[in-house]
């Protein structure tokens, strides 16, 4: 198709999307409407149009709601024509049985904006994501129920849940599908299966039969995967439609070229460009050049491709939901997904915006869209912080904590049944030990700060294969094991990936007789209204030696409405912020690169604030925390 051609055909096709606000959804009055591939001429059809995307990928359960019209706002600036999501399984049963659509879950509310904002829609509902998420999206209490189940395969365990999220979900998409006069374009089938060992085909037919069921001609299923003949082979599956994924460094033609051996006919789709990349911790932050960006996001589009840029607004991992790789040492991510994506983190529009806006607009027409002035960042002072209660303390453990008692294995967190954070493990050492005696963890997942009596003794960690430990106190009677989970597993064959501590010996004679404490630590208000008069005292600086302590400190904000800041968590060690009993999520400064976490304006209020942190291992003096109007 020449370049002229391929403008006027957008043209139309843009029409057509300006004026859908007037489409009533009316199952009888469905003619026309669809998404569908033309595969004599190599290309798809809007409501019997041709057509082509260029779509960017955000995830709604990444930022505030309320930002969330503004982020379509800009990526539709940008030339945009369609906006791409995954759908977080476990952000919407987060216990078997109990659904969440609501508030930042709010799945309609952000098809219904988009549609309103001039965006199509692709979705991408799993239920395996990937995504950097913990677990890749999948919800912990797989594992709960139970424990041996093949994840990712047509295991009647694994699919009875599946199938039962699949249902929830799809009848809630039904109304937004093209066919039903809705944004959502195409939905995507599991996620880069190929790059799963199980390649289990019967697995993936029972997923697209699930999706097809609710989706019929209403909207397109596709795969994508990596742009290898391997990953293809096990990643694609009949009568969904094939396409691949790749970034800056691939060489496009070549990519293309090993999607047209599994799809020989129809449009080229690169489903995720990287126009960015993740960053784990104790590395430097990714950063992908905008040259190579725009050189080859033209050269893609130059093909007549679609395409998807993954991520063109990465957002923030609040809480405990960022992911984990393991390739081949476990490496967990980032609290930030900034992504080095055009629009930062904090909604800022960089350089590499502007630069794929220009190369965008050689193709596809730019909507005249006035974009308010960036807003301005607050700076909130000091704030100064004041020790609460510790973790260990019998308060903390009966507020916060739930017991399992005289184990003779150390439980895993799944066994709980509840989402944790951390688990403490403690057992009573013999005494007729020698000195020195060496502690060694046969299993660890992920990180564990063990303490004699009540002293930090040592690291272990999952990252760094440290594993092992010289006892320095020959007296101590009373072991503690801290675990934390950093996050589950997201890619690659080792996502079965329960957490704890398991095979603990000294000096090669198990350990047995546990007692266990699971912390949520998803919201800590519960202690704090409590904790008035509880005695503050011990640590004054320096390492925490008797285990994780909460502060609190509060913080006035003059600006009405609040602005949006960054709590700069440079000189402490490594722990969980909340601000007014929102957990903005991990911070570990001593590892990096991330030395600040985002502050969204929609978590302060106008007034008085409350910060609170649980410090696992370094109290700094002085002990405050700072806000900064950019990201570090
Ligand atoms: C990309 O691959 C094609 C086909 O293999 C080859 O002809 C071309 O030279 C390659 N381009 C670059 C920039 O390496
Ligand atoms: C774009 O919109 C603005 C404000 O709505 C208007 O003033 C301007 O003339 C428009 N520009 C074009 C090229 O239509
Ligand atoms: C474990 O809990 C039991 C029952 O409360 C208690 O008797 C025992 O001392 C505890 N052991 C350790 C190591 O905390
Ligand atoms: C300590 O006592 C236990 C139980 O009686 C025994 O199994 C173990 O071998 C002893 N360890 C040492 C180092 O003597
Ligand atoms: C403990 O070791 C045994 C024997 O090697 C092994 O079968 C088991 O899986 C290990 N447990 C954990 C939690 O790693």
């Amino acid at each position: 198709m020449t370049l002229a051609a391929l403008i006027l055909v957008t043209s139309i096709a843009s029409g057509i999307v300006s004026s859908q606000a007037s489409i009533t959804i009316d199952a009888g009055n469905k003619t026309g409407l669809g998404f569908s591939v033309d595969y004599e001429n190599n290309q798809f059809l809007l409501d019997g149009t041709p057509f082509r995307y260029v779509s960017g990928s955000f995830h709604y359960f990444r930022a505030p709601r309320v930002y969330w019209r503004d982020i379509f706002r800009k990526m539709r600036a940008a030339g945009l024509n369609a906006v791409s999501t995954y759908v977080e399984w476990s952000l919407h049963e987060p216990e078997k049985g109990r659904w969440e659509w609501s508030g930042e879950a709010d799945l309609e509310y952000f098809l219904t904006l988009a549609q309103e904002e001039d965006l199509f829609v692709i979705l991408r509902p799993g239920p395996y994501i990937c995504a950097e998420r913990d677990f890749g999206g999948l919800p912990f209490w797989l594992l709960s129920l139970a424990p041996d189940i093949r994840l990712r395969t047509s295991d009647t365990r694994y699919m009875e849940h599946v199938t039962d999220y699949i249902n929830a979900l799809m009848t809630r998409v039904g109304p937004f599908l093209r066919g039903n006069g809705g944004p959502v374009i195409m939905v995507q089938v599991e996620n880069e299966y190929g790059s799963f060992d199980a390649c289990d085909l019967g697995y993936m037919s029972q997923v697209r039969d699930l999706m097809s069921r609710h989706v019929g001609n209403d909207a397109l299923l596709y795969t994508t995967d990596g742009d290898t003949a391997d990953m293809l082979r096990c990643g694609m599956v009949p009568e969904v439609y094939t396409t691949v994924d790749f970034g800056t460094s691939s060489n496009v033609t070549r990519a293309f070229a090993t999607m047209r051996l599994f799809q020989p006919r129809g449009p080229l789709v690169n489903s995720e460009f990287y126009c960015g990349w993740l960053t784990h911790w104790e590395e430097s932050y990714s950063k992908v050049t905008r040259r190579s960006v725009a050189s080859k996001l033209d050269e893609i589009l130059r093909l007549g491709a679609s395409v998807n840029l993954y991520m063109f607004y990465g957002g923030t991992n609040f809480g405990f939901t960022s992911g984990a790789n393991t390739s081949p040492n476990y490496q967990p991510q980032l609290t930030s997904y900034d992504y080095d994506a055009p629009i930062r983190e904090d909604g800022v529009l960089t350089k590499k915006y502007f630069d794929i806006k220009k190369v965008v607009e050689r193709y596809l027409p730019i909507p005249n869209i006035t974009l308010a002035p960036a807003s301005l960042k607050g700076d909130y002072g000091a704030v100064a912080m004041e020790r609460v209660i510790r973790l260990f303390d019998s308060l903390a453990r009966s507020l916060l904590g739930r017991q399992k008692r005289n184990a003779n294995e150390p439980p895993t967190f799944e066994s709980f049944g509840i989402p944790l954070a951390m688990v403490l493990y403690e057992t009573d050492l013999p005494e007729n030990r020698t000195d020195p005696s060496v502690l060694t963890a046969g299993f660890l997942h992920d990180r564990a700060l063990v303490y004699q009596g009540d002293r930090l003794i040592g690291t272990l960690s999952r990252t760094h294969n440290a594993r092992t430990l010289s006892l320095p106190d020959p007296y101590a009677k009373r072991l503690k094991i801290l675990v934390e989970n950093q996050g589950h597993v997201n890619y690659g064959n080792k996502i079965h990936d329960f957490k704890g501590v398991g095979n603990v010996t000294i000096n090669g004679l198990p350990l047995a007789k546990w007692n266990a404490t699971g912390f949520h630590l998803g919201d800590v208000s519960p202690l704090l209204g409590r904790t008035a008069g509880v005695a503050a005292a011990a640590e004054t600086k320096g390492l925490s030696d008797h285990g994780p302590v909460f502060l609190r400190g509060t913080f006035t904000v003059y600006d009405d409405p609040p602005l949006d800041t960054f709590l700069d968590t440079t000189g402490w060690g490594k722990g969980i912020a909340y601000i007014n009993g929102r957990n903005l999520g991990r911070y570990w400064p001593a590892a990096g690169p991330q030395m600040t976490l985002y502050v969204p304006a929609p978590f302060l209020q106008n007034g008085e604030n409350e910060l609170i942190v649980l410090e696992l291992e370094n109290l700094r003096v002085p002990r405050e925390f700072k806000f900064s109007t950019r990201p570090n």
